[in-house]
């Protein structure tokens, strides 16, 4: 039994081949064009989506020996409107990507007007055009005719899963799964539909929804000729849960972070919809057998990010890899602090005119600070994370941190992440994390891949990072932080 995992992220798209035993035969990888046709705004021509993932998946099957693909399953970037006609199959617009910011002022607008705690009693979100149903009523009155389209029912809207999900299938299936679908703003996460009330808010008309299924579910069949045969698609969710799900993250109080160009963190709640006090967001980490598995999610916009800073704005680098080096050198004497704000701050401060800073500078300040204070940075920002996912659901006591992304290479951001928290980090042999649980939740529905219990006794340890700083320490240097964030939000 072979599977093919595909991974579609926001500034590439990837493919893997597992085998049943999720061991890794074969990957392919394309980037693609990135579109930023005004300052805030970020779009995604859905022509790139799908024929670098085709490409991706031709290639990863290649490289594995061409084996015959027995099932697929999908991961990929959240919240991307795609919406297109579903005759032709065309999108009438390019994709609206999640970092894109072209809604702030009708989000600024209707939480002016009260709507906000409706909006999270709904669907654990905040009235932030990161998700996807400010951007779906966007296109529908900015693309001439297409609100009348949309009503009569000509026009489909997918999250990128469902977006491939109807090239694979020719059309065939317009669905999705429910972690994609709780992050569009439009479902009810704990009714499991989509909301009428929500849909009448954003005015976005109920006929271009797809349907929506569980994690491991029937998705459709590709057509014959991609893959030499019709394939069935048996996994799908977004990539982050699909991390939490490879992190094999299944019991309430587990937690992952993922350290890509942003970085996002949940915490796994059972069976409860914990409604956050502290600004989080409450999501769907999974849902199998008609039960969801509710996570509380703090996103954060800038972790890898500041590295690629440091290498293409700053120059202070050639690699990201030199960083830790670099860090290395840093005079200990001196506490700077970055801010990375670049695009605002996402949770728990959801700021998004906030601009980044540094504090701390003198004459002595060189490359070798900078590149330490970008690492700690990261983990200040996921202890805040941390911090407020503590005081929203107590329950989750002492827990560990399981990490994945390119990031956690890095073994002094790790050391300080482990630090900073005052609890241990623990990095997996398998750095597949996102692939591996898109792979797992189709070989799961196909019923070859073990249950849950079974795969999380798989997870295997790197390395643990074990916290080493003094309590008076760790309090001071985070004290610093959040006035340094508190200086950043003031400016
Ligand atoms: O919510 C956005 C997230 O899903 C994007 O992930 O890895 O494509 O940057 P990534």
């Amino acid at each position: 039994m072979t599977i093919l995992a595909i991974d579609q992220g926001t500034t590439s798209s990837r493919a893997l081949i597992f085998s049943d035993d999720l061991q890794v035969k074969g990957k392919g990888q394309q980037e693609f064009k990135q579109h930023f046709p005004q300052s805030g705004w970020v779009e995604h021509d859905p022509g790139d989506i799908w024929s670098t993932t085709a490409a991706s998946a031709r290639a990863a099957i290649e490289t594995a020996g061409n084996p015959r693909i027995d099932a697929i399953g999908i991961t990929n970037q959240r919240e991307t409107t795609v919406i297109w006609d579903r005759k032709t199959g065309e999108p009438i617009h390019r994709a609206i990507v999640w970092q894109d910011r072209r809604t702030a002022d009708l989000c600024a607008r209707l939480k002016e007007d009260g709507q906000e705690a409706a909006v999270t009693a709904a669907t654990g979100l905040l009235l932030d055009p990161y998700f996807s149903a400010t951007k779906i009523a966007w296109i529908l009155d900015q693309v001439e005719g297409a609100r009348g389209r949309a009503e009569k029912g000509e026009l489909a809207f997918g999250t990128v899963d469902s977006f491939l999900i109807w090239k694979l299938t020719d059309g065939h299936s317009h669905v999705t799964d429910a972690t994609n679908a709780a992050r569009t703003m439009l479902y009810d996460i704990r009714k499991g539909a989509w909301s009428e009330d929500m849909c009448r808010l954003f005015n976005v008309p109920m006929a271009i929804l797809p349907e929506v299924r569980d994690s491991a579910a029937e998705f459709g069949t590709t057509r014959a000729d991609l893959f030499g045969r019709e394939v069935p698609i048996l996994g799908v969710a977004g990539d982050q849960q699909a991390a939490t799900v490879g992190q094999a993250c299944f019991q309430p109080g587990m937690m992952k972070s993922t350290y890509g160009t942003g970085c996002f963190a949940l915490l796994n709640t059972g069976a409860d919809a914990v409604t956050s006090e502290n600004r989080l967001l409450t999501t769907i980490a999974y849902q199998l057998n008609g039960k969801p598995t509710y996570a509380l999610e703090g996103s954060i916009f800038i972790a890898g990010a500041v590295v690629q800073w440091l290498r293409d704005g700053l120059q202070i680098i050639r690699d990201a890899a030199e960083t830790a080096p670099l860090s290395a050198k840093a005079d200990d004497s001196q506490q700077i602090i970055m801010v990375p704000a670049f695009t605002g701050l996402g949770a728990p401060h959801w700021n998004p005119n906030a601009r980044g800073a540094v504090f701390g500078l003198t004459r002595n300040t060189g490359p070798a600070e900078f590149a330490r204070a970008a690492l700690e940075s990261v983990g200040f920002q996921t202890r805040d994370l941390w911090q407020a996912m503590r005081a929203d659901w107590p329950e989750a006591g002492d827990a560990v941190l399981r990490v994945d992304g390119g990031m956690t290479a890095s073994e002094p951001a790790m050391q300080f992440l482990a630090d900073i928290l005052g609890a241990p980090v623990d990095r997996p042999v398998n750095t597949e994390t996102t692939a591996q649980g898109a792979a797992w939740l189709a070989g799961y529905r196909a019923g070859l891949c073990p249950e849950p219990e079974e795969y999380a006794k798989a997870w295997r340890l790197d390395r643990r990072f074990e916290p080493q700083m003094d309590d008076a320490t760790r309090d001071a240097r985070y004290s610093a932080w959040n006035r340094a964030v508190q200086a950043v939000i003031a400016v």
